[in-house]
C-alpha cells in the first residue's frame, strides 16, 4: 500500500474520530447511540459501496438499522442507470421530508451514481432542500470527512467530483453475509455504449493492484468467507492499464490458489474482450462457478453498431457455443435492453432469435430510458411506447419460456449448495445457491448457513427449486468439508 494510501486513510480515521464525539455526545442527551440506515439502488458495485459506507458509520458510533423510521441518519446510494431509478429515489425523499419534520435532527445524505449528474444536483438543492449531504461516486472514500462537516453545520454539503484517479484502499467494511463477499477490482468503464451513462457517472477505467485485490480475498477468507464476487463494469479488461499488466484471467488464477476460497464468481463481462485465455481457466478451476453472466443487449447488428456494443449476433453466438463447448454445465445469463432509437420489430425478432439459440439460463429484460448526455439520448428515432411494450412482452415470454426449459434440466440432479439463509415464509426451510447462481429452497438447520451442503433438486418452479439434503455421507464425500466442523454443526 503506497504512503499517499496512509495519508489519506489516515485523515478519514481522524475524522470518524470526530464523529464520534457526536455520536458519543448524542447518547448522553438521547440514551441511546444514534441509529444509521443505508439503502442501497441499482448494482453489486453500489451494494459493495454500501457496506464500506456502513463501515464508516459503525466505527463512528452509529447503531445500524433497516427501517429508515427508526434512523437518525438516512444515507441513500443511488442509481441512475435508468430514469426509473432516479424516480423511486425523489419518491422516497417526500417521504423522508415528512419524518424530518418530526425529528429536526434527522440527517439525510444523498451519494452514488445519481448525484454524478449536475441536472440532479441543481434539482435537490432548489426542490429538495432539506437533504444535508451530497457526495459523489468518486469521493466516497472520504465519507467520514463530510458526514463529520455535515453534523457541524446547518447547511446543506455538497462535494461532488468530476473524476479521480485516486483508488483508495482498507477502508473499514461492514459486511452484509459472513461466508460471501464482493470484491472490487476495478472502477470505471471506458466502452462508452451509446445507451448508457455508467462511464460519464463512474468514470475511466482504473484497475486495483493484483497484490491488493489477494491480500483483501484472503483477509476475506481468514474471517470465514467462502464465496467471493469479484467486480467490475468490464471484468474482461481488468488490469490493461495497470504500471505491470496482467490480465483477468492470470488474475482469477491466481485467486484460485488462495486456500480455504471455495468459490468465486465475477461480473460483469462484455462479450468483445472475453478471451480463450479466461475460458481456460474457468474450464479447469473447480472453484470458478459455472455460471457466466453475457449482456447481449440487443440481437440486430444494425442496432448493436448504433449502441457501440462492437461485437455482431454472429460473433455472440460463436462465442457461446465456445463457452459451451469447453464448459457444458455453464448457465449463460444477459442483460437485453428494448426499445434502442431506431429498433424495429425486425431487429427485436433478431433478439429473440438469440435467446432462442443461445438458451440463456435467465435475462434481465429493459426497457430503453434515454439518459441525458448520452449519443443515444440525442438520437432522433425514439421508438413510440406502444412498440416497445409490444416488443418487450414478446422477448418476455420467450425469455421466460427458454429459461424455464434450462432449469427443468437439472430437475432430480443432486447439486452443491451454498446455504444463504433461513427462508423468510417458513424457518424450517434454507435458501441455498448453486454453483450455476440458480436458487434452491429446502428444509435444514439455519445453522448450516455459511456451509456448503448437498442438495436434491426434486422440484423445478421455473426460476427456483424446492428440494433436500441428501444423506450425511454422501454429504461429506462431496462437500470436502472438515467432518468435525460439520459435527458440530450438525448435533
Ligand atoms: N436504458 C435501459 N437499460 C439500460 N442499461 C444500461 N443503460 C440503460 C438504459 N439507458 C442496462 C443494460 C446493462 C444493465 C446493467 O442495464 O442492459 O447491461
Ligand atoms: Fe455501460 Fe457498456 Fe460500460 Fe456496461 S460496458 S457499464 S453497458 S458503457
Amino acid at each position: 500500500m503506497c504512503n499517499e494510501n496512509e495519508i489519506e486513510l489516515n485523515r478519514q480515521k481522524e475524522y470518524i474520530e470526530k464523529c464520534r464525539t457526536y455520536t458519543a455526545a448524542f447518547q448522553v442527551e438521547h440514551g441511546r447511540a444514534p441509529r444509521a440506515c443505508v439503502v442501497t439502488f441499482g448494482c453489486q458495485m453500489n451494494a459493495r459501496d454500501s457496506e464500506k459506507l456502513t463501515g464508516i458509520l459503525k466505527e463512528a458510533g452509529y447503531e445500524l438499522t433497516g427501517a429508515e423510521e427508526e434512523a437518525d441518519f438516512v444515507l441513500y446510494n443511488t442509481c441512475t442507470v435508468r430514469d426509473n431509478a432516479n424516480q423511486r429515489v425523489y419518491g422516497r425523499l417526500g417521504h423522508l421530508n415528512s419524518l424530518k419534520k418530526k425529528k429536526p435532527y434527522l440527517k439525510i445524505a444523498l451519494c452514488g451514481c445519481m448525484m454524478q449528474e449536475q441536472a440532479v444536483v441543481e434539482k435537490i438543492r432548489k426542490s429538495y432542500r432539506f437533504v444535508d449531504l451530497i457526495f459523489g461516486t468518486h469521493n466516497l472514500f472520504r465519507f467520514a470527512e463530510f458526514l463529520s462537516d455535515s453534523l457541524a453545520s446547518e447547511d446543506m454539503v455538497v462535494d461532488i467530483w468530476d473524476e479521480t484517479d485516486k483508488i483508495v484502499e482498507n477502508l473499514p467494511v461492514e459486511r452484509k453475509y459472513r461466508y460471501k463477499s464482493g470484491v472490487n477490482i476495478m472502477f470505471g468503464c471506458n466502452n462508452f455504449c451509446s445507451y448508457c451513462i455508467v462511464p460519464y457517472v463512474r468514470g475511466r477505467e482504473r484497475s486495483r493492484e493484483p497484490e491488493e485485490i489477494l491480500g483483501e480475498i484472503e483477509r476475506l477468507v481468514e474471517d470465514g468467507v467462502v464465496e467471493v464476487m469479484l467486480l467490475g463494469q468490464n471484468v474482461n479488461s481488468y488490469g490493461k492499464n495497470l504500471e505491470h499488466p496482467i490480465t483477468f484471467a492470470q488474475l482469477l488464477r491466481r485467486v484460485d490458489q488462495i486456500e480455504g476460497l471455495r468459490r468465486i464468481r465475477f461480473m460483469t463481462s462484455h462479450p468483445k474482450d472475453l478471451s480463450d485465455e479466461l475460458i481456460q481457466v474457468m474450464q479447469h478451476s473447480p472453484k470458478i462457478c459455472r455460471h457466466l453472466h453475457l449482456p447481449l443487449q440487443a440481437g440486430s447488428d444494425r442496432i448493436l453498431e448504433a449502441m457501440n456494443r462492437r461485437y455482431t449476433k454472429e460473433q455472440y453466438l460463436a462465442l457461446v457455443e465456445k463457452l459451451k463447448h469447453a464448459i457444458p454445465d455453464i448457465s449463460i445469463t444477459t442483460d437485453i435492453i428494448v426499445g434502442f432509437p431506431g429498433e424495429t420489430s425486425a431487429d427485436v425478432d433478431e433478439t429473440i432469435d438469440v435467446v432462442r439459440r443461445v438458451q440463456f439460463d435467465n435475462a434481465f429484460t429493459f426497457i430503453y430510458s434515454p439518459r441525458t448526455g448520452t449519443p443515444a439520448a440525442a438520437m432522433d428515432n425514439q421508438v413510440p411506447e406502444e412498440i416497445v411494450h409490444e416488443n418487450f412482452d414478446r422477448l418476455l415470454s420467450v425469455v421466460q419460456e427458454t429459461a424455464k426449459q434450462r432449469a427443468a434440466l437439472l430437475e432430480g440432479k443432486v447439486m452443491e449448495a451454498l446455504v444463504e439463509e433461513v427462508n423468510e415464509q417458513d424457518p424450517a426451510f434454507v435458501t441455498g445457491r448453486l454453483s450455476n447462481n440458480m436458487l434452491v429452497h429446502f428444509k435444514a438447520d439455519r445453522r448450516l448457513v455459511g456451509k456448503f451442503v448437498m442438495v436434491k433438486l426434486d422440484h423445478c418452479h421455473g426460476f427456483y427449486y424446492t428440494g433436500r439434503m441428501v444423506d450425511w455421507l454422501s454429504q461429506t464425500k462431496h462437500t470436502r468439508l472438515g467432518k468435525m466442523v460439520d459435527n458440530q454443526w450438525l448435533n
